[in-house]
């Protein structure tokens, strides 16, 4: 339930601190005790939930999403059928820059509405802390739109949000072939994001046709000398030696490393980058190879799991699926992906002090599942297991009670 300090690498992601016929006691919305119940001392009367036979968690950490975003593309579904890459999609103007022009054209309300349901959709799998992107705007007013929706999200619903700024997300019309030029106007938009404090990452897309490794590593060094901690989203499609770059540069997080080579598993294991792992994209993508996530273990590295939540590439707010894959598809151990969408998720968005963990003094974020133990989640797959969501220990979340407030269509 609490068990070792700090991020989990390696052989330690199998620790999970389980206590058997536990107790959790909540005051002021902070837990006070958390243990086994015998010995537990004696605590005033309050209200009550008995969770015999079911498993209690920390609420979970998302730590990669794509929260705010205009429109949705579900006729990509066909050309996805008829084979057509993601990065073709991209190339002929559709794909993620079809979600700018939607983005671009969505007034604050309705984006706000729209993620907020999306939001809603998120907790009610048992996620208490999310990471949410800009990068549909990729010009100064939609990608400060973007955050200032964030930004409202995250002082009104329930959940944390943190923050990344991910305008060098793709290339828009307007600069095409002048790839550095918009490096330099969204470094000039990063200045602004700073000066409001909507962002607390900045994040990149270093991929064939998008970034170049040299021009990633350039911008992730600014965006760094600007006081930004930095993610990248990495060898997800082609392997470009991203992961490599990700470890010199120092970021937080190295994030899709489907194609990351061995020098670049190698290093994520000597350096304090933490591998995000998305195998709801790769699958939504329907590629045969995921990330080596055995590999990246035994190197000794951290890993995360994240939804990759997004209107392209992965259309599912649902991380118990995550969960599901990482076990068939990612070969990771039940410890493992519970770590993975807990502690270690929450450091890799620089929450790890915060979230993640069952501990006296924390936020008594907690999820009770009807499950009978912690095994069962990655493995009955396709349904939502969570019976109750408690945030700063209020109930946010209980199955069966009515979600969202509005309708996306
Ligand atoms: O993580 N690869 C870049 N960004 C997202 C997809 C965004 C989209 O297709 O709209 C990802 O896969
Ligand atoms: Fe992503």
């Amino acid at each position: 339930m609490d068990g070792k300090e700090g991020v989990r690498k390696g052989t330690d992601m199998m620790e999970v601190g389980l206590v058997e016929k536990a107790a959790v006691a909540i005051k002021g919305g902070k837990v006070i005790y958390a243990g086994p119940i015998d010995g537990a001392p004696q605590f005033e009367a309050g209200d009550k939930i008995d969770c015999k036979g079911q498993l209690v968690t920390p609420g979970l950490v998302d730590p990669h999403t794509h929260l705010v975003f205009g429109g949705s593309r579900e006729h990509e579904l066909a050309l996805k059928q008829q084979g057509v890459p993601y990065l073709d999609i991209l190339k002929q103007g559709g794909g993620i820059l079809s979600t700018v022009n939607a983005t671009r054209e969505a007034d604050e309300e309705v984006l706000y509405e729209k993620a907020h349901f999306h939001l809603d959709r998120i907790m009610s799998y048992g996620v208490t802390t999310v990471e949410a992107k800009s990068g549909y705007g990729l010009d100064e007013s939609t990608e400060l739109k973007q955050l200032r929706v964030t930004k409202k999200l995250n002082e009104n619903h329930p959940l944390n949000i943190v923050s990344t700024f991910l305008g060098a997300h793709a290339i828009p019309p307007e600069f095409k072939e002048r790839p550095e030029e918009f490096l330099n106007e969204m470094l000039r938009v990063l200045e602004m994001v700073k000066k409001e404090g909507l962002a607390q990452f900045a994040d990149i897309f270093c991929e064939t046709g998008v970034f170049t490794v040299e021009q990633s590593r350039e911008y992730l060094r600014k965006a760094k000398e600007m006081g930004f901690d930095v993610k990248i989203h990495a060898d997800e499609i082609d392997p470009l030696g991203g992961t490599e770059m990700a470890c010199e540069v120092d970021a937080i997080s190295a994030d899709h490393l489907v194609g990351a080579s061995e020098k670049g598993i190698e290093k994520l294991g000597e350096s304090r980058t933490i591998a995000v792992l998305l195998p709801g994209t790769t699958f939504y993508l329907n590629k045969n190879e995921y990330a080596k996530a055995r590999e990246i273990i035994e190197h000794n590295a951290a890993v995360a799991l994240a939804t990759d939540f997004n209107p392209g590439s992965s259309p599912t707010e649902n991380i118990q699926l995550i969960m599901n894959l990482a076990a068939l598809k990612l070969r990771m151990k039940p410890e493992e992906i519970w770590n993975a969408v807990t502690v270690n998720s929450a450091y890799s968005i620089g929450y790890g002090e915060h979230a993640g963990k069952i501990r006296e003094g924390r936020n008594a974020d907690i999820v009770i599942w009807d499950a009978p133990n912690y095994l069962y989640v990655p493995y009955h797959y396709g349904v939502n297991h969570v019976n109750t969501v408690l945030k700063s220990g209020t109930t946010v979340y209980k199955r069966g009670e009515q979600l969202g407030r509005v309708t996306v269509s």
